[in-house]
Protein backbone atom coordinates (compact mmCIF):
# COMPACT_ATOMS: atom_id res chain seq x y z
CA UNK A 1 0.00 0.00 0.00
CA UNK A 2 3.25 2.21 0.76
CA UNK A 3 3.93 2.92 -2.86
CA UNK A 4 0.69 3.54 -4.49
CA UNK A 5 1.01 6.58 -6.31
CA UNK A 6 -0.90 9.04 -4.17
CA UNK A 7 -3.51 11.70 -6.62
CA UNK A 8 -2.35 15.19 -5.87
CA UNK A 9 -4.90 17.36 -4.61
CA UNK A 10 -5.32 21.41 -4.42
CA UNK A 11 -7.74 22.70 -1.87
CA UNK A 12 -10.17 25.63 -2.80
CA UNK A 13 -11.74 27.75 -0.27
CA UNK A 14 -10.23 26.90 3.19
CA UNK A 15 -13.34 27.49 5.60
CA UNK A 16 -15.10 25.84 8.11
CA UNK A 17 -15.79 22.89 6.15
CA UNK A 18 -12.28 22.61 4.98
CA UNK A 19 -11.22 22.28 8.34
CA UNK A 20 -12.92 18.95 8.38
CA UNK A 21 -11.90 17.76 5.21
CA UNK A 22 -8.45 18.32 7.14
CA UNK A 23 -8.31 15.68 9.49
CA UNK A 24 -9.13 13.57 6.63
CA UNK A 25 -6.86 14.28 4.25
CA UNK A 26 -3.60 14.45 6.04
CA UNK A 27 -2.27 10.93 6.00
CA UNK A 28 -5.32 9.93 3.30
CA UNK A 29 -3.76 7.17 1.72
CA UNK A 30 -5.13 7.82 -1.75
CA UNK A 31 -4.14 11.70 -1.36
CA UNK A 32 -1.90 14.20 -1.20
CA UNK A 33 -2.97 17.72 -0.66
CA UNK A 34 0.04 19.86 -2.67
CA UNK A 35 -1.92 23.41 -3.25
CA UNK A 36 -4.39 25.44 -1.89
CA UNK A 37 -6.02 28.66 -2.48
CA UNK A 38 -7.89 30.74 -0.30
CA UNK A 39 -8.84 34.76 -0.73
CA UNK A 40 -7.76 35.08 2.99
CA UNK A 41 -3.77 35.26 3.88
CA UNK A 42 -3.57 33.96 7.53
CA UNK A 43 -5.61 30.63 6.37
CA UNK A 44 -3.08 30.09 3.30
CA UNK A 45 -0.37 29.97 6.07
CA UNK A 46 -2.53 27.82 8.39
CA UNK A 47 -2.92 25.66 5.65
CA UNK A 48 1.13 25.54 3.81
CA UNK A 49 2.08 25.05 7.42
CA UNK A 50 -0.45 22.01 8.48
CA UNK A 51 -0.07 20.32 4.65
CA UNK A 52 3.93 21.28 4.36
CA UNK A 53 2.90 22.95 0.99
CA UNK A 54 4.39 25.32 -1.13
CA UNK A 55 1.91 26.16 -3.78
CA UNK A 56 -0.64 28.40 -2.20
CA UNK A 57 -3.00 31.06 -4.22
CA UNK A 58 -4.97 33.47 -3.04
CA UNK A 59 -6.96 33.97 -6.76
CA UNK A 60 -8.66 30.84 -8.16
CA UNK A 61 -6.61 32.42 -11.49
CA UNK A 62 -3.70 30.87 -10.38
CA UNK A 63 -4.60 28.31 -8.69
CA UNK A 64 -6.48 27.05 -11.61
CA UNK A 65 -3.38 26.71 -13.62
CA UNK A 66 -0.99 25.40 -11.37
CA UNK A 67 0.87 22.20 -12.78
CA UNK A 68 0.80 20.74 -9.12
CA UNK A 69 -1.99 19.40 -8.56
CA UNK A 70 -4.41 17.19 -10.44
CA UNK A 71 -7.66 17.03 -8.17
CA UNK A 72 -9.11 19.93 -7.04
CA UNK A 73 -11.74 19.78 -3.76
CA UNK A 74 -13.70 22.79 -3.64
CA UNK A 75 -15.05 24.18 -0.77
CA UNK A 76 -15.68 27.70 -1.62
CA UNK A 77 -19.59 29.52 -0.95
CA UNK A 78 -22.43 27.13 -2.54
CA UNK A 79 -23.18 30.11 -5.59
CA UNK A 80 -19.53 29.56 -6.63
CA UNK A 81 -19.61 25.75 -7.28
CA UNK A 82 -20.63 25.61 -10.81
CA UNK A 83 -18.38 28.21 -12.00
CA UNK A 84 -15.64 27.19 -9.74
CA UNK A 85 -16.03 23.73 -10.83
CA UNK A 86 -16.09 24.94 -14.98
CA UNK A 87 -13.02 26.50 -14.35
CA UNK A 88 -10.89 24.06 -12.61
CA UNK A 89 -12.49 21.19 -15.39
CA UNK A 90 -10.95 23.53 -17.97
CA UNK A 91 -8.07 23.68 -16.81
CA UNK A 92 -7.91 20.09 -16.99
CA UNK A 93 -8.52 19.28 -13.50
CA UNK A 94 -10.53 16.49 -11.86
CA UNK A 95 -12.68 18.05 -9.67
CA UNK A 96 -14.71 17.22 -6.07
CA UNK A 97 -17.32 19.75 -5.45
CA UNK A 98 -18.86 20.09 -1.85
CA UNK A 99 -22.62 20.16 -2.09
CA UNK A 100 -24.53 21.32 -3.77
CA UNK A 101 -22.82 20.82 -6.92
CA UNK A 102 -24.72 23.80 -8.31
CA UNK A 103 -27.66 26.82 -7.21
CA UNK A 104 -29.46 26.82 -10.86
CA UNK A 105 -30.46 23.20 -12.44
CA UNK A 106 -28.92 22.36 -15.55
CA UNK A 107 -25.43 23.80 -14.31
CA UNK A 108 -24.40 20.59 -12.92
CA UNK A 109 -25.30 18.24 -16.24
CA UNK A 110 -23.44 20.54 -18.10
CA UNK A 111 -20.28 20.20 -15.94
CA UNK A 112 -21.03 16.65 -16.17
CA UNK A 113 -21.20 16.09 -19.92
CA UNK A 114 -18.02 18.02 -20.16
CA UNK A 115 -15.91 16.27 -17.68
CA UNK A 116 -17.26 12.75 -19.25
CA UNK A 117 -16.15 14.42 -22.75
CA UNK A 118 -13.04 15.68 -21.36
CA UNK A 119 -11.73 11.98 -19.55
CA UNK A 120 -12.25 14.32 -16.14
CA UNK A 121 -13.67 12.78 -12.90
CA UNK A 122 -16.65 15.15 -11.83
CA UNK A 123 -18.69 15.00 -8.69
CA UNK A 124 -20.27 16.26 -5.69
CA UNK A 125 -19.63 15.52 -1.48
CA UNK A 126 -22.81 13.72 -0.82
CA UNK A 127 -20.92 11.70 2.65
CA UNK A 128 -24.13 11.04 4.23
CA UNK A 129 -25.16 8.65 1.27
CA UNK A 130 -22.23 6.37 2.95
CA UNK A 131 -23.90 6.50 6.66
CA UNK A 132 -24.49 2.71 7.54
CA UNK A 133 -28.05 3.98 8.17
CA UNK A 134 -28.59 5.25 5.11
CA UNK A 135 -27.38 2.43 2.84
CA UNK A 136 -29.75 0.22 5.12
CA UNK A 137 -32.56 2.36 4.69
CA UNK A 138 -31.65 2.62 0.47
CA UNK A 139 -31.94 -1.22 0.52
CA UNK A 140 -35.22 -2.00 2.65
CA UNK A 141 -36.43 0.54 -0.04
CA UNK A 142 -35.33 -0.63 -2.93
CA UNK A 143 -36.53 -4.66 -1.28
CA UNK A 144 -39.94 -2.78 -0.51
CA UNK A 145 -39.73 -4.21 3.04
CA UNK A 146 -41.93 -1.60 4.40
CA UNK A 147 -44.53 -2.81 1.67
CA UNK A 148 -46.56 -0.05 0.17
CA UNK A 149 -45.00 3.45 1.37
CA UNK A 150 -47.70 5.18 2.85
CA UNK A 151 -46.14 8.42 4.40
CA UNK A 152 -42.98 10.14 5.08
CA UNK A 153 -42.04 12.35 7.56
CA UNK A 154 -38.31 14.51 7.61
CA UNK A 155 -37.65 17.10 10.22
CA UNK A 156 -34.03 18.91 10.45
CA UNK A 157 -34.48 20.72 13.85
CA UNK A 158 -30.78 22.33 13.58
CA UNK A 159 -29.28 25.50 15.25
CA UNK A 160 -27.45 28.60 14.00
CA UNK A 161 -26.93 31.50 15.35
CA UNK A 162 -27.19 35.25 13.80
CA UNK A 163 -23.34 35.62 13.49
CA UNK A 164 -23.07 32.63 10.95
CA UNK A 165 -25.71 34.76 8.80
CA UNK A 166 -23.74 38.18 9.29
CA UNK A 167 -20.96 36.56 6.98
CA UNK A 168 -20.64 37.39 3.54
CA UNK A 169 -22.49 34.25 1.54
CA UNK A 170 -24.84 32.43 4.40
CA UNK A 171 -28.41 32.90 3.73
CA UNK A 172 -27.88 34.98 1.06
CA UNK A 173 -30.12 34.44 -2.56
CA UNK A 174 -26.73 34.57 -4.79
CA UNK A 175 -24.27 32.91 -2.74
CA UNK A 176 -26.53 30.56 -0.66
CA UNK A 177 -30.91 30.64 -0.38
CA UNK A 178 -32.14 29.14 3.20
CA UNK A 179 -31.91 25.99 5.52
CA UNK A 180 -33.73 23.84 2.10
CA UNK A 181 -30.35 24.72 0.32
CA UNK A 182 -27.61 24.02 2.93
CA UNK A 183 -28.05 22.07 6.11
CA UNK A 184 -31.25 20.03 4.75
CA UNK A 185 -30.09 19.53 1.48
CA UNK A 186 -28.37 16.13 2.27
CA UNK A 187 -32.09 15.46 3.03
CA UNK A 188 -33.87 16.65 0.06
CA UNK A 189 -31.47 14.26 -1.37
CA UNK A 190 -32.85 11.31 0.09
CA UNK A 191 -36.35 12.56 -0.71
CA UNK A 192 -35.90 13.33 -4.46
CA UNK A 193 -33.82 10.20 -4.80
CA UNK A 194 -34.81 7.45 -2.07
CA UNK A 195 -38.79 7.62 -3.17
CA UNK A 196 -40.84 8.55 -6.37
CA UNK A 197 -41.28 12.11 -7.54
CA UNK A 198 -43.26 15.00 -5.72
CA UNK A 199 -46.30 15.87 -8.03
CA UNK A 200 -48.21 18.46 -5.85
CA UNK A 201 -46.69 20.66 -3.03
CA UNK A 202 -47.80 23.39 -0.58
CA UNK A 203 -44.88 25.56 0.98
CA UNK A 204 -44.13 28.21 3.52
CA UNK A 205 -40.81 29.70 4.73
CA UNK A 206 -40.14 31.85 7.78
CA UNK A 207 -37.58 33.71 9.74
CA UNK A 208 -38.53 32.98 12.91
CA UNK A 209 -34.90 33.69 14.65
CA UNK A 210 -32.29 34.63 12.25
CA UNK A 211 -32.66 37.83 9.87
CA UNK A 212 -31.30 36.67 6.59
CA UNK A 213 -31.98 36.80 2.93
CA UNK A 214 -33.51 33.81 2.71
CA UNK A 215 -34.96 31.22 5.10
CA UNK A 216 -34.16 29.67 8.73
CA UNK A 217 -37.25 27.48 8.55
CA UNK A 218 -39.17 25.99 5.82
CA UNK A 219 -42.35 23.57 6.16
CA UNK A 220 -43.88 21.43 3.24
CA UNK A 221 -46.53 19.09 2.70
CA UNK A 222 -46.38 17.10 -0.99
CA UNK A 223 -47.97 14.43 -2.42
CA UNK A 224 -45.49 12.00 -4.38
CA UNK A 225 -46.53 9.66 -7.24
CA UNK A 226 -48.58 6.60 -6.23
CA UNK A 227 -50.14 9.02 -3.24
CA UNK A 228 -47.38 9.34 -1.24
CA UNK A 229 -47.91 11.81 1.96
CA UNK A 230 -45.08 13.67 2.74
CA UNK A 231 -44.14 16.19 5.73
CA UNK A 232 -41.34 17.99 5.72
CA UNK A 233 -40.05 20.52 8.06
CA UNK A 234 -36.45 22.12 8.21
CA UNK A 235 -35.49 24.43 10.58
CA UNK A 236 -31.53 26.59 11.85
CA UNK A 237 -33.88 28.92 14.33
CA UNK A 238 -34.19 26.38 17.75
CA UNK A 239 -31.67 26.81 20.70
CA UNK A 240 -29.29 25.93 21.87
CA UNK A 241 -27.79 23.12 19.49
CA UNK A 242 -28.52 20.91 16.81
CA UNK A 243 -31.28 17.99 17.47
CA UNK A 244 -32.28 16.10 14.96
CA UNK A 245 -32.64 15.36 11.49
CA UNK A 246 -34.96 12.34 11.16
CA UNK A 247 -36.29 10.78 8.18
CA UNK A 248 -39.20 8.60 8.94
CA UNK A 249 -40.86 5.95 6.38
CA UNK A 250 -43.95 4.74 7.24
CA UNK A 251 -45.61 1.33 5.13
CA UNK A 252 -48.09 -0.75 4.85
CA UNK A 253 -46.23 -3.51 6.53
CA UNK A 254 -44.39 -1.36 8.76
CA UNK A 255 -42.02 2.05 9.55
CA UNK A 256 -38.67 3.22 9.76
CA UNK A 257 -37.40 5.70 11.54
CA UNK A 258 -33.24 7.58 10.78
CA UNK A 259 -32.28 9.99 12.83
CA UNK A 260 -29.59 11.11 15.13
CA UNK A 261 -27.79 14.48 14.32
CA UNK A 262 -27.17 13.62 11.11
CA UNK A 263 -29.18 10.77 9.78
CA UNK A 264 -26.87 8.23 11.60
CA UNK A 265 -28.82 5.84 13.56
CA UNK A 266 -31.79 3.70 12.94
CA UNK A 267 -34.07 4.78 15.88
CA UNK A 268 -37.23 2.62 14.84
CA UNK A 269 -37.82 -0.56 12.17
CA UNK A 270 -40.83 -2.52 13.05
CA UNK A 271 -42.34 -4.64 10.57
CA UNK A 272 -45.82 -6.59 10.48
CA UNK A 273 -43.72 -9.94 10.98
CA UNK A 274 -41.83 -8.99 13.80
CA UNK A 275 -38.62 -10.27 12.20
CA UNK A 276 -35.30 -8.82 13.66
CA UNK A 277 -32.91 -7.10 11.86
CA UNK A 278 -30.50 -6.14 14.48
CA UNK A 279 -30.67 -2.75 13.52
CA UNK A 280 -28.20 -1.67 16.01
CA UNK A 281 -25.16 -2.56 13.70
CA UNK A 282 -25.96 0.55 11.66
CA UNK A 283 -25.61 2.95 14.17
CA UNK A 284 -22.79 5.47 13.98
CA UNK A 285 -22.09 8.39 16.55
CA UNK A 286 -21.90 11.42 14.82
CA UNK A 287 -20.65 14.67 17.12
CA UNK A 288 -22.03 17.13 14.57
CA UNK A 289 -24.51 17.16 11.24
CA UNK A 290 -20.48 17.08 9.18
CA UNK A 291 -20.99 13.15 10.19
CA UNK A 292 -17.94 10.56 9.53
CA UNK A 293 -17.50 9.71 5.93
CA UNK A 294 -15.78 12.47 3.95
CA UNK A 295 -13.05 9.68 4.59
CA UNK A 296 -14.97 6.57 2.81
CA UNK A 297 -15.54 9.74 -0.35
CA UNK A 298 -12.09 10.82 -0.60
CA UNK A 299 -10.91 7.20 -0.11
CA UNK A 300 -13.26 6.06 -3.11
CA UNK A 301 -12.26 8.98 -5.72
CA UNK A 302 -9.08 8.64 -4.71
CA UNK A 303 -9.18 4.92 -5.97
CA UNK A 304 -10.92 5.75 -9.14
CA UNK A 305 -8.59 8.34 -10.03
CA UNK A 306 -6.12 6.07 -9.51
CA UNK A 307 -7.34 3.60 -11.54
CA UNK A 308 -8.29 6.54 -14.47
CA UNK A 309 -11.78 5.37 -14.02
CA UNK A 310 -13.61 8.76 -14.26
CA UNK A 311 -16.94 7.65 -13.95
CA UNK A 312 -18.64 9.83 -11.06
CA UNK A 313 -19.71 8.10 -8.04
CA UNK A 314 -23.28 10.00 -7.81
CA UNK A 315 -25.36 9.40 -11.05
CA UNK A 316 -25.72 13.23 -12.11
CA UNK A 317 -29.59 13.21 -12.72
CA UNK A 318 -29.59 12.38 -8.98
CA UNK A 319 -28.22 15.34 -8.34
CA UNK A 320 -29.96 17.66 -10.47
CA UNK A 321 -33.12 16.47 -8.83
CA UNK A 322 -32.14 17.71 -5.74
CA UNK A 323 -32.10 21.39 -7.26
CA UNK A 324 -35.10 20.55 -9.06
CA UNK A 325 -36.98 19.87 -6.31
CA UNK A 326 -35.54 22.84 -4.14
CA UNK A 327 -36.55 25.26 -6.72
CA UNK A 328 -39.93 23.40 -6.94
CA UNK A 329 -39.96 24.04 -3.32
CA UNK A 330 -39.21 27.66 -3.37
CA UNK A 331 -41.93 28.44 -5.83
CA UNK A 332 -44.33 26.75 -4.31
CA UNK A 333 -43.42 28.89 -1.21
CA UNK A 334 -44.36 32.08 -2.97
CA UNK A 335 -47.45 31.13 -4.21
CA UNK A 336 -49.40 30.69 -1.15
CA UNK A 337 -51.62 27.74 -3.38
CA UNK A 338 -50.29 24.01 -4.12
CA UNK A 339 -48.81 23.55 -7.03
CA UNK A 340 -47.99 20.94 -9.57
CA UNK A 341 -44.27 20.02 -9.67
CA UNK A 342 -42.71 21.25 -12.91
CA UNK A 343 -39.52 20.13 -14.37
CA UNK A 344 -38.93 24.30 -14.96
CA UNK A 345 -39.84 25.57 -12.21
CA UNK A 346 -37.28 28.05 -11.54
CA UNK A 347 -37.10 30.59 -8.60
CA UNK A 348 -34.94 33.18 -10.06
CA UNK A 349 -33.49 34.54 -6.43
CA UNK A 350 -31.42 31.63 -5.93
CA UNK A 351 -28.23 31.15 -7.57
CA UNK A 352 -26.58 32.96 -10.14
CA UNK A 353 -26.35 32.25 -13.71
CA UNK A 354 -22.78 31.27 -15.31
CA UNK A 355 -21.78 30.87 -18.91
CA UNK A 356 -19.51 27.83 -19.44
N1 LIG B 1 -20.99 18.17 3.02
C1 LIG B 1 -21.49 18.86 4.04
O1 LIG B 1 -22.22 18.33 4.87
C2 LIG B 1 -21.13 20.31 4.20
C3 LIG B 1 -21.07 20.86 5.48
C4 LIG B 1 -20.75 22.22 5.59
C5 LIG B 1 -20.54 23.00 4.45
N2 LIG B 1 -20.65 22.42 3.23
C6 LIG B 1 -20.49 23.24 2.01
O2 LIG B 1 -19.15 23.72 1.95
C7 LIG B 1 -19.12 25.01 1.36
C8 LIG B 1 -18.29 25.94 2.25
O3 LIG B 1 -18.91 26.04 3.51
P1 LIG B 1 -18.10 26.57 4.79
O4 LIG B 1 -19.03 26.43 5.93
O5 LIG B 1 -16.78 25.93 4.84
O6 LIG B 1 -17.94 28.12 4.42
P2 LIG B 1 -16.86 29.15 4.97
O7 LIG B 1 -17.42 30.50 4.75
O8 LIG B 1 -16.46 28.77 6.35
O9 LIG B 1 -15.59 28.91 4.00
C9 LIG B 1 -15.55 29.34 2.67
C10 LIG B 1 -14.09 29.69 2.36
O10 LIG B 1 -14.00 30.02 0.96
C11 LIG B 1 -13.15 31.16 0.82
N3 LIG B 1 -13.51 31.85 -0.43
C12 LIG B 1 -14.64 32.52 -0.71
N4 LIG B 1 -14.63 32.95 -1.98
C13 LIG B 1 -13.46 32.53 -2.52
C14 LIG B 1 -12.87 32.66 -3.80
N5 LIG B 1 -13.50 33.30 -4.79
N6 LIG B 1 -11.65 32.13 -4.00
C15 LIG B 1 -11.00 31.48 -2.99
N7 LIG B 1 -11.53 31.33 -1.76
C16 LIG B 1 -12.75 31.84 -1.52
C17 LIG B 1 -13.42 31.99 2.07
O11 LIG B 1 -12.35 32.89 2.33
C18 LIG B 1 -13.56 30.91 3.12
O12 LIG B 1 -12.33 30.59 3.70
C19 LIG B 1 -20.57 25.45 1.20
O13 LIG B 1 -20.97 25.37 -0.12
C20 LIG B 1 -21.37 24.47 2.04
O14 LIG B 1 -22.63 24.17 1.49
C21 LIG B 1 -20.92 21.10 3.09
Amino acid sequence: MSNIKKIKVGLLGLGRVAEHHKKYLKNNKYLKVVSCCDQDTQKLKIYSKFFKIKDFHKSINSFSKSKNFDLAIISTPSGFHSSHSGILLKNKKHVLVEKPASLRPNDHLKLSKYAKNKNLFYDVILQNRYNKAIVFLKKILDKKILGKILKINIRVNWSRNQAYYNDKWHGKWSLDGGVICQQAYHHIDILSNFFPSIKEIYAKKFNLSHKLQAEDTFIANCILEKNIVLNFEATTAIKPHDVEANVIVFGNKGFVEVGGVGMNKILNFHLNNNKDYNVKRYNQNFSTGYGVNHLKLFNEVGKKIINKNYKSIFNPKEIEQIIINIHNFYKASESKKIIKYKKNNIYKNLGINVKF
